[in-house]
């Protein structure tokens, strides 16, 4: 598989700016709004179409992913810190609220995404994490990282969602941010 060239630098996000895309339901992007071009390096046209995996950035763990899809195609919301890449193959951070728009039958019709920067001290916080897991990912498999993970949340006595609104810090803060992001879109 070809490997996507990284650099160590870090893209700002102006922290009143929201990112966000729809995909249907296999992660493919329909939608990709002007902050999320602008950001990513890509245009509107290059995102529109593509897996959403085009930003992926290399560092995040598969862990997480197969985390997110499995709360999404039973219909759960989920809300993640992603690290992700750009074209010229700088990072970015931020926290992602992503909410499953079912049709009248109950089918998974889109899936959105918005997007917030991520706070620092959350992100400090949970590259550790990030960084444990995508080493388990590459020396010993999938199965060891997610027992790692699952033990991780079990150790410090937060299910999942307690983990990331830990993270957040001021949780209400961000919830507030994307109740109106939603309203947006
Ligand atoms: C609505 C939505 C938004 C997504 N946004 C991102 C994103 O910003 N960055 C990312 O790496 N993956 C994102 N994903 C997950 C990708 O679809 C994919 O599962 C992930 O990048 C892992 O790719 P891989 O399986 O090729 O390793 C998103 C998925 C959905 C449904």
């Amino acid at each position: 598989m070809e490997r996507k060239k990284t650099i160590f630098e870090e893209v700002v996000i102006d922290p009143m700016a929201h990112i966000v895309s729809k995909t249907d339901k296999t992660g493919r992007i329909v939608y990709a709004n002007e902050a999320f071009a602008g950001i990513s390096g890509y245009t509107r046209a290059e995102l529109e179409g593509k897996p959403h995996n085009i930003v992926r950035h290399p560092y995040m763990p598969k862990t997480i992913f197969k985390f997110m899809w499995s709360r999404l195609l039973k219909k759960q919301n989920f809300y993640a810190f992603v690290k992700n890449l750009t074209k010229d193959g700088k990072f970015y951070w931020v926290v992602t609220d992503f909410e499953v728009k079912c049709d009248d039958r109950g089918e998974i019709e889109f899936i959105y995404a918005y997007r917030k920067a991520a706070p620092k001290k959350g992100v400090e916080e949970v590259s550790k994490l990030y960084q444990k897991l995508v080493a388990l990912e590459e020396r010993y498999g999938m199965h060891e990282a997610e027992e790692f993970f699952l033990k991780y949340l079990k150790d410090n006595k937060m299910n999942y969602n307690e983990y990331v609104d830990y993270l957040l810090g001021n949780s209400s803060m961000f919830k507030s941010w994307f109740t109106s992001l939603k309203k947006i879109k």
